[in-house]
């Protein structure tokens, strides 16, 4: 099959109601999308990626009051923090109702909702009479997509349409947020969403959410994921750098150039020290990286704030296969 990049949005409408699947731009990373409501378009979502049909799915709805068609028993502090981030990168575990497809879930009660907040995408969901279920578009394990041609690279081929929406603004995965039954925040996976903006809103602490190694909830809560093929180590930047001296050294550092000590490549998340920058940064320079010929990927840990925190669980992840 030959994979179309556009922004033709009636095209990809028609290719979606086919129960065919499409990738779509949003404001996080890009997502693979298929109607939500039907299990035999679904299924194609994991074919393509390869993914595991344990692992459930995001359901993308145009907006917070439609996703209740979807949804039942709805906590009052959901409402309010959709009130605060919703559109926004911010995905909720919510009780559903018998109109999502079990496979959407991987069988559980809960569903996961979240309205992205991209022009391309609200346009696309407001013309459609169904939600659309979308992992990120990246084949298992590999590291997202923050543009159109980050999603050719590896689902060229396996996919009828990319609707180009330029590169992603906030470049990380949505915060996925659970509720108990004491209008508790559960943290599923830290996200585009800064944890402190949400307890902000909420006025309390948000609890950790403890992932069951036996089942896993999120693939953010998987060991080894958003993996380069290159060998990727976090850390000291001038330990590490001497003890691999004879290697090809690739860094990725947040602003600090290190004149002292010469790299075969080299590049800086934000010059700045601006973390949603670096944010925005880190996929593609992660891909790029990936590209080079080189041994190691260096990688300097970031503060542990705001979405820092978030970049450096993705960078955990990404070392993790090696240890
Ligand atoms: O920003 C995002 O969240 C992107 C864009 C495309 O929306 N999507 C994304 O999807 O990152 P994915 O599949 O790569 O990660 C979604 C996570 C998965 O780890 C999955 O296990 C978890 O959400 N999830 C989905 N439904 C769930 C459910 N019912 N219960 C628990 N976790 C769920
Ligand atoms: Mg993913």
């Amino acid at each position: 099959m030959e994979t179309i990049v556009g922004t033709n949005i009636s095209k990809v409408k028609e290719i979606l109601e086919q129960n065919l699947l499409a990738a779509i731009p949003t404001e996080t990373v890009y997502g693979l999308a298929a109607n939500a409501l039907k299990p035999e378009a679904v299924v194609k979502i994991f074919e393509a990626k390869n993914r595991p049909q344990f692992n459930p799915l995001i359901v993308h709805c145009k907006s917070w009051a439609s996703a209740m068609d979807y949804t039942q028993d709805v906590p009052t502090i959901a409402h309010q923090l959709a009130e605060h981030f919703s559109p926004g990168a911010i995905t909720f575990l919510l009780p559903k109702k018998n109109t999502i497809p079990d496979i959407v879930t991987a069988g559980s009660d809960l569903v996961a909702i979240r309205i992205p907040n991209h022009p391309m995408a609200l346009a696309l969901l407001s013309q459609l009479d169904f939600p659309l279920a979308a992992p990120s578009a990246n084949p298992f394990g590999y590291i997202s997509p923050t543009s159109a041609t980050h999603v050719l690279d590896s689902l060229g081929g396996k996919i009828e349409y990319i609707l180009d929406g330029g590169n992603a603004q906030i470049g990380l995965e949505s915060t996925i947020v659970g509720f108990d039954e004491r209008e508790n925040v559960l943290l599923h996976r830290v996200g585009g969403v800064a944890i402190e903006d949400i307890e902000q809103v909420i006025g309390k602490k948000v609890i950790f959410a403890q992932p069951n190694p036996d089942k896993p909830q999120s693939s953010g809560q998987l060991k080894s994921h958003y993996a380069p093929h290159t060998d990727l180590l976090i850390g000291d930047i001038v330990a590490l750098y001497q003890q691999f001296s004879d290697k090809k050294i690739g860094l990725m550092s947040l602003s600090d150039s290190y004149p002292q000590l010469n790299f075969a490549h080299h590049l800086l998340l934000s010059p700045s020290g601006d973390l949603a920058e670096a944010a925005q940064n880190l996929f593609s320079f992660l891909r790029q990286l990936d590209e080079w010929n080189i041994d190691i990927i260096l990688v300097e840990r970031l503060p542990n704030e705001g979405l820092g925190r978030a970049i450096n669980d993705r960078l955990n992840r990404a070392q993790a296969i090696y240890k």
